[in-house]
């Protein structure tokens, strides 16, 4: 395995009402990798990343960024790596070209025209790019973010939700960018909740949820040895399964998606018996379905049985 480029040791933090966001995390971001991180609502993401970003204060646990201690750091840390926060800011009396010159500044480094026109152009500001930031849409301001955040050239890239809100076209070509971005060696972290594009796109994966890291890997690892497969059942299309009804069926994991009832199988290997046991239970519950079949699982149904464990 390649050395990290990131690694997050025993991380917590505790907000002054109490909230624990984040309960000992700790993570490995291997160098040149396209990581994910993912996690519910409310997981810890973004407390992590505004650690990173040093606009919040962690409790206690410590992050090493390329031999260098973050927090002891900062200055050589903040040169070295470019952060998109969730929460767009802007200080509405510049342009964007005056914006991603002056970052250049605030890292000591001369502007590089040639560089932040490309950003301007890859990110598809070139045609606002002397207007005033007041003049920007939501997601052109967040475009604008991720160009402060690579003007200085970063070793690390870490965007929380960048594609939020962004439609599909231009969050197509957002990741294309990014791509080329981690293909010339930048590592990128990001955090998303499109996860059929975070399968494809990313290399490694962590999911958290409740301040807790419940899964990190590569991604092939993760669909590999983690990603199992489940039987899915149709009975009805607008189907809803009552309380009683899971409880029936808690040892497969019920869930229902998309109007089907789904019972996960054996995780690695699926063996007859479990099928079989499954399709029985089922239809011992509820008759025979209309329709059934077996699945393997994709990144979304690992993180939704991984995030649904925690919670049963
Ligand atoms: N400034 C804050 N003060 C108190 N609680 C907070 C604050 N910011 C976030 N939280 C809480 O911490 C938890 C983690 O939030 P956050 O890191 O934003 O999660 P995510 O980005 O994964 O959705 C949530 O329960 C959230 O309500
Ligand atoms: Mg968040």
């Amino acid at each position: 395995m390649t050395s990290p480029v990131l690694s997050v040791n025993q991380l917590c933090k505790a907000y002054s009402n109490g909230k624990e966001a984040l309960k000992g995390v700790s993570l490995s971001v291997p160098e040149g990798s396209f990581f994910a991180l993912l996690g519910p609502n409310g997981a810890g993401k973004s407390t992590l990343i505004n650690i990173m970003a040093d606009t919040v204060l962690p409790t206690s646990g410590s992050i090493d960024f390329l031999g260098h201690d973050m927090f002891s750091e900062r200055l050589w840390c903040k040169g070295n790596m470019g952060v998109v926060p969730q929460e767009v800011a802007f200080d509405p009396f510049f342009t964007p070209r005056e914006v991603l010159s002056m970052v250049c500044g605030l890292y000591g480094q001369k502007p590089d025209m040639k560089w932040i026109n490309e950003l301007l152009e890859r990110l598809e500001l070139a045609e606002h790019a002397n207007k005033n930031t007041r003049q920007l849409s939501g997601g052109m301001r967040r475009r604008l973010l991720v160009a402060q955040a690579l003007v200085h050239r970063p070793r690390l890239v870490v965007l929380d939700e960048p594609t939020a809100g962004v439609d599909v076209e231009l969050r197509k070509r957002l990741w294309e960018y990014m791509r080329e971005i981690n293909a010339s060696g930048t590592t990128i972290l990001l955090t998303t909740h499109y996860l059929e594009e975070a399968e494809e796109l990313c290399d490694h994966v962590a999911i958290i949820d409740r301040g807790n890291v419940i899964a990190s890997s590569s991604m092939k690892k993760l669909l590999h040895e983690v990603a199992g497969s489940y039987l899915w059942l149709r009975y009805r299309d607008d189907w809803e399964l009552a309380a009683t009804d899971v409880e029936a069926l808690s040892e497969f994991n019920p869930r229902i998606d998309d109007g089907l009832l789904c019972l996960t199988l054996n995780r690695i290997d699926l063996q007859q018996s479990t099928f079989h046991h499954a399709y029985e239970s089922a239809r011992l519950r509820f008759g025979p379905p209309l329709d059934a079949g077996v699945c393997q699982e994709d990144l979304e149904d690992v993180f939704l049985r991984l995030t649904r464990e925690q919670i049963i």
